[in-house]
């Protein structure tokens, strides 16, 4: 089964913002490297720990008192200032700051997923063979390094082929199509932190989802256990000739709804009736 599951993995490279306090910044403030080693034993390794943790928690700590526990939390809160509540407000500014949308590479799938890909999701896209799961992996490649105003990430991508279909020449003529330079999008295919998180699935006939009612039953690969971890659920299936449709199964933020889109040599295009 492991064959047919094609993984992808899209990346972004964020600005130089850091997201957590190592602990042992807590020196700074006054806290001796002892006390900062026996948290580090416990399993805390940065501030945010500390502060998400319960005082009660944080008493476990072998060999730190109530008072030193304090002590902890109070320089650790000075360094993260804004750990804690945050109001809906600010949660939506941060996240239409941070979030970034990366084209699909047509335009009415772009629209059907809110704008593109989602980043910091995890995305899963489904569907039988043929229908464009590689091809929209191989776009994604070339997109994601586009600037934000021409629907990319300005990022660098990771692929993990476990199929063995990536296709560099597949990746030169999408590059050219967005007027970029073929080796430098090569270069930056590699390994890096994640971001927005592209899972390919196959599908297996259902024999069991209603085959009395509905012509062709078809399932994703991976049961519950994939299910659960992807947060948009996407599936794909074959329209005429070249066309495809994208369907939106499952997501937080999206209507139940479906788009066209269509397969050439330049990867996937606005679908041409
Ligand atoms: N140059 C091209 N022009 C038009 N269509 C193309 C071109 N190259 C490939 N295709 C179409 O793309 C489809 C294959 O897409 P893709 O490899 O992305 O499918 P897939 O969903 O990954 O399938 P599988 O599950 O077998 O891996 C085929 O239908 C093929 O005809
Ligand atoms: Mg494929």
């Amino acid at each position: 089964m492991a064959a047919l599951i094609e993984q992808q993995v899209e990346i972004q490279e964020e600005e130089e913002v850091e997201e957590f306090q190592l602990i042992e910044k807590l020196q700074q403030l006054g806290i001796n490297q002892g006390d900062i080693k026996k948290a580090k034993e416990a399993g805390y390794h940065t501030c945010d720990a500390l502060l998400m943790n319960t005082r009660k928690k944080l008493a476990d700590i072998k060999g730190l008192s109530d008072a030193k526990v304090e002590k902890l939390l109070e320089a650790a809160r000075k360094l993260c200032p804004n750990h804690g509540w945050m109001s809906a407000k600010t949660v939506e500014q941060q996240r239409s700051k941070e979030i970034v949308k990366i084209s699909l590479g047509a335009q009415a799938i772009n629209e059907l997923l809110g704008g593109g890909l989602e980043s910091k999701c995890i995305t899963e896209i489904y569907g039988e063979f043929r229908t464009g799961k590689t091809q929209i992996c191989h776009t994604l490649c070339v997109t994601t390094q586009l600037p934000p105003e021409q629907g990319g990430g300005a990022g660098k991508v990771a692929y993990i082929d476990t199929e063995g279909t990536f296709r560099a020449e597949k990746i030169r003529a999408i590059a050219a199509r967005f007027d970029l330079d073929a080796d430098a999008v090569l270069d930056n295919l590699s390994e890096e932190f994640n971001v927005a998180v592209l899972i390919t699935n196959q599908v297996v006939s259902d024999p069991s989802g209603g085959a009395m009612f509905v012509a062709d039953p078809k399932k994703p690969v991976g049961g519950h256990v994939l299910a659960h971890a992807s947060t948009i659920r996407i599936s794909l299936r074959k329209g005429k000739a070249e066309q495809r449709l994208m369907k939106v199964v499952d997501a937080p933020n999206l209507p139940e709804a479906e788009a066209s889109f269509q397969l050439s040599t330049e990867g996937v295009i606005d679908y041409k009736d």
